[in-house]
C-alpha cells in the first residue's frame, strides 16, 4: 500500500512558506558549519564510492559503536549506515514487517511506525503513556499489549515527543517483554546524549540479541542536513536484508556526509560537542521551564531528555492555537500536539542554542496567549 502522509509532516508541508520570526520548536542542538571540519576533511578525498563497504566506513561504523558506548558488547560489522535515523526505521519496518503482523508502540510517540505499519498492512497496538503518571509508561500495560503474534516494539528513547527517558532498567524489563514472544525490539535513540535527569541509558543493541538501536549525528550534535545515521544489531541477517533494500533507493550512502560525521564522533571532537549542546540546551530549558510556570495557561512534565517537550494548553485547540501564533503579528513557530494526536498539547523545543531567539519567541507566545484570554 501507498505510504500517506503523516499530520506531522502535513502540518510542516503547509506551513513551510511561512517565515516566522522565531521558533519555539527547534529540536535539534545549533548546526555547525562546514568550516569547523575543513581542517580535519582531506581535500584529495575521492567522491567515487567503489570500494568501500556496503554497510559504510568502517572508521564511521566504528565511530558510531564507541559513541554508543558498545565496545566490546558489539563491533563494527554490526552497524549498517542510513540516511539519518529515519532511514534506518523505515529499512527495519520494511523488512521485518508483513501485512497482518502485530506491531506495538506508544503514545504520543513518534509517528513514522503508525505510518509504516499502515502502509505494510501490519496491525499497530498502542499503549498510551499519561501526563499524570509523568509520561512514563506503564510496564504492565506494555505486557497485556504484547502477544505471542508481536513481530515489533518500536520505542524511542528519550521519547519524542514528551522527552521521557527509559532507564537501563526500563529497558532491561522490555527487552525481557520482548524476548518472551520472540519479537524485535527498535530503540530509536536519535536523543541520546542530551539526558537532563540522569544518566545515559545503555544502547538497545548490547542488551538483546532481537535489539535494534537506530541513532544519527542529527540531534544532538546538530549535523541533520549531513543525512547520517545508523542501525547497530546483532543479527546479520537483518543488516544485510536492509543492505538489499537500500540497493533498491539510495544504494549507497553518502560518502561526504560520512567523513564529516566520521570526524564529528572523534572523541577529542564529540565530547566538546555534547558538553556544549547540554550546556545551551539545559540553558534554554531552564528559560522555558520558567516561562511555563509563569502562564496560568500552559503547564508540562518537564523533559528529563533531549530538546523537545509537550505542554498543555488550558482552554484552547492547539492546531488554530499555533496557526494563529505563525501568523503576524507574532510569527512564531511550534508544533500543535495533533501532529501527535493531542489536541490541548503543544510541543515546545529548547535547541538552536543561543542563535533561536527563545526569550523573543516566548514573548510573542506570550502575547499571542493574552490575546485570545
Ligand atoms: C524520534 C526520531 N526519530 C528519527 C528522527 C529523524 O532523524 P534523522 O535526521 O536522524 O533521520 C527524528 C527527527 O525528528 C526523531 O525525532
Amino acid at each position: 500500500m501507498k505510504v500517506r502522509i503523516h499530520k506531522l509532516f502535513d502540518y510542516l508541508l503547509s506551513t513551510t512558506r511561512e517565515t516566522p520570526d522565531c521558533f519555539l520548536g527547534f529540536s535539534l542542538s545549533q548546526s555547525p558549519k562546514l568550516s569547523d571540519f575543513m581542517d580535519d576533511l582531506d581535500p584529495n578525498l575521492s567522491l567515487d564510492w567503489n570500494g568501500v563497504s556496503f554497510q559504510g566506513l568502517p572508521m564511521l561504523r566504528q565511530r558510531v559503536i564507541e559513541q554508543a558506548e558498545l565496545d566490546g558488547i558489539c563491533t563494527a560489522d554490526d552497524v549498517l549506515i542510513t540516511a539519518g535515523a529515519a532511514e534506518a526505521n523505515y529499512l527495519c519496518f520494511r523488512q521485518l514487517l508483513e501485512p497482518g503482523d502485530d506491531v506495538v508502540t506508544i503514545s504520543p510517540g513518534w509517528p513514522q511506525v503508525s505510518v509504516m505499519a499502515k502502509a505494510i498492512g501490519a496491525k499497530l497496538t498502542t499503549v498510551t503513556c499519561h501526563e499524570k503518571d509523568n509520561w512514563t509508561l506503564n510496564l504492565d500495560a506494555l505486557r497485556a499489549a504484547v502477544t505471542a503474534q508481536t513481530k515489533l516494539i518500536f520505542l524511542s528513547n528519550p521519547n519524542n515527543p514528551t522527552g521521557m527517558p527509559f532507564s537501563a532498567a526500563d529497558l532491561t524489563k522490555i527487552a525481557a517483554i520482548a524476548d518472551h514472544v520472540g519479537a524485535w525490539l527498535i530503540v530509536d535513540e536519535v536523543y541520546a546524549g542530551l539526558e537532563w535527569t540522569g544518566p545515559r541509558a545503555p544502547s538497545i543493541a548490547g542488551m538483546y540479541h532481537r535489539g535494534i538501536s537506530t541513532g544519527s549525528v542529527s540531534k544532538a550534535l546538530g549535523l541533520q542536513g549531513l543525512r547520517t545515521g545508523w542501525m547497530i544489531c546483532r543479527d546479520h541477517e537483518l543488516i544485510m536484508d536492509c543492505v538489499i533494500l537500500r540497493e533498491n533507493s539510495s544504494e549507497i550512502m553518502n560518502i561526504l556526509g560520512e567523513h564529516i560525521a566520521e570526524i564529528a564522533l572523534r572523541p577529542e571532537r564529540l565530547g566538546p560537542a555534547l558538553a556544549v549542546a547540554r550546556a545551551q540546551g539545559l540553558k534554554n530549558l531552564d528559560v522555558l521551564d520558567e516561562f511555563i510556570k509563569s502562564e496560568p495557561r500552559l503547564s508540562w512534565v518537564r523533559p528529563g531528555a533531549g530538546l523537545i517537550g509537550l505542554a498543555r494548553l488550558e482552554g484552547e485547540e492547539a492546531e488554530p492555537f499555533a496557526r494563529r501564533l505563525l501568523a503576524a503579528p507574532f510569527k512564531t513557530f511550534l508544533l500543535p500536539g495533533t501532529a501527535y494526536d493531542m489536541p490541548n498539547h503543544i510541543r515546545l523545543g529548547v535547541g538552536g542554542g543561543d542563535a533561536v531567539r527563545l526569550d523573543d519567541g516566548l514573548s510573542r507566545l506570550a502575547d499571542c496567549l493574552r490575546s485570545i484570554s
